[in-house]
């Protein structure tokens, strides 16, 4: 479609940008992109897995055509992520003997020189032409009465993992956004416990520029209230905020399945973008960039999560036509 309007030309108070999880870059898919978004996520390539699969060994075939195409489109870069507990090879929490760490004084120190090896490298390798990174990904667990998860890397580190990848992060980056990124921050429960944590080591000069909010919802969840109380909750701290994987699912319950996307359902989405954009646009002060965790229907993490069944969480559908969700974000009175 060359006859609607381009979601950046509308939306203009912020960066607004979609992942790229896998090579779809090179196909139609990298014309959708640059047409309505100027920022792009690489949704897999720069995990640790990825680029360094081996120790030491740096691999960024998967993340530079990605990174060039961007580049020569004048598109933004997020990079996600240094720091994960998935998609981590398993070598970086094994000692030099092959066996498990376990947490000792020599376990941490080998673990958080890998970390600080790893940043310096793929930090090093694209400088400044990644504007914003997510430094660690998924650090609260708020069933933990602490609420930290008990990841491998705080197993062995303690909370000096996130310490240490802000630290080098800011050595390697000094003029990147550098960010702590995390899911269900809609959540009142979870989102304390990231406040308290972000608060506390901004407390001791831990260089976080940036509370990333994933904002993985569905048609009937979050409310607009829930997510207004997110934004204001990180306004004191002085924090620039990102939405940084938005996407709605048409389910409600693990326990549904469509054939095909019911028209009520993409109705209710095209409300929730709405609304949910209308509000990020009103707190353009607070909020740096959006980012859609995908462009179109035809390649969502979410047709194999929670369950196997086909989703339909974005704006562009199956063959890369504006759904009524793209009108909820560009001219609502078009929904429909
Ligand atoms: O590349 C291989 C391919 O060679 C193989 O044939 C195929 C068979 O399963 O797998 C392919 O790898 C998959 C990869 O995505 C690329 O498509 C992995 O199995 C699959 O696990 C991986 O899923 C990614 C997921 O993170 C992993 O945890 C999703 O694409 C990606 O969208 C998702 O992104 C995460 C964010 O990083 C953090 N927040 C949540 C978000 C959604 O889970």
């Amino acid at each position: 479609q060359t006859d609607i309007p381009n979601v950046k030309s509308v939306v203009t108070e912020f960066p607004v940008g979609a992942a790229i999880t896998g090579a779809e870059i090179l196909n139609e898919h990298g014309q959708l992109l640059s047409k309505h978004f100027n920022s792009v996520t690489p949704g897999n390539a720069l995990k640790w897995d990825a680029t360094e699969p081996t120790e030491n060994t740096f691999n960024y075939t998967q993340a530079d055509p990605l990174i060039t195409y961007a580049k020569a489109n004048g598109l933004a870069i997020r990079g996600h992520t240094f720091v994960w507990h998935n998609q981590t090879p398993a070598w970086v929490f094994q000692r030099a003997d092959g066996t498990a760490m376990t947490g000792t004084a020599d376990d941490k120190t080998l673990l958080l020189s890998r970390l600080t090896n790893h940043i310096r490298n793929v930090g090093g390798h694209y400088g400044s032409s990644i504007g914003t990174w997510d430094v660690v990904n998924e650090v609260i667990d708020e069933s933990q009465s602490d609420g930290n998860r008990r990841s491998s890397w705080y197993n062995i580190a303690g909370l000096d993992y996130i310490r240490t990848a802000f630290k080098v992060a800011r050595e390697v980056l000094p003029n990147a956004k550098l960010c702590i990124n995390d899911y269900n921050t809609n959540v009142a429960a979870k989102r304390d416990f990231l406040y308290n944590l972000v608060a506390t080591l901004k407390g001791e000069g831990i260089p976080i520029d940036c509370v990333g909010h994933q904002m993985h919802i569905n048609v009937s969840w979050p409310t607009v209230a829930d997510t207004e109380a997110m934004i204001q909750k990180f306004v004191p701290l002085g924090v620039t905020q990102q939405i940084t994987e938005m996407d709605v699912s048409i389910y409600t319950s693990s326990s549904e399945t469509f054939p095909t996307p019911p028209a009520d359902r993409l109705l209710s989405q095209a409300y929730k973008y709405r609304d949910m954009f209308a509000l990020f646009r009103k707190y353009a002060s607070a909020i740096s960039s959006v980012t859609l965790w995908g462009l179109a229907d035809d390649n969502t993490w979410l047709d194999t999560y929670p369950v196997s069944r086909k989703d339909a969480p974005l704006l562009f559908d199956t063959t890369l036509q504006a759904k009524s969700a793209y009108w909820g974000v560009v001219d609502p009175t078009k929904i429909g």
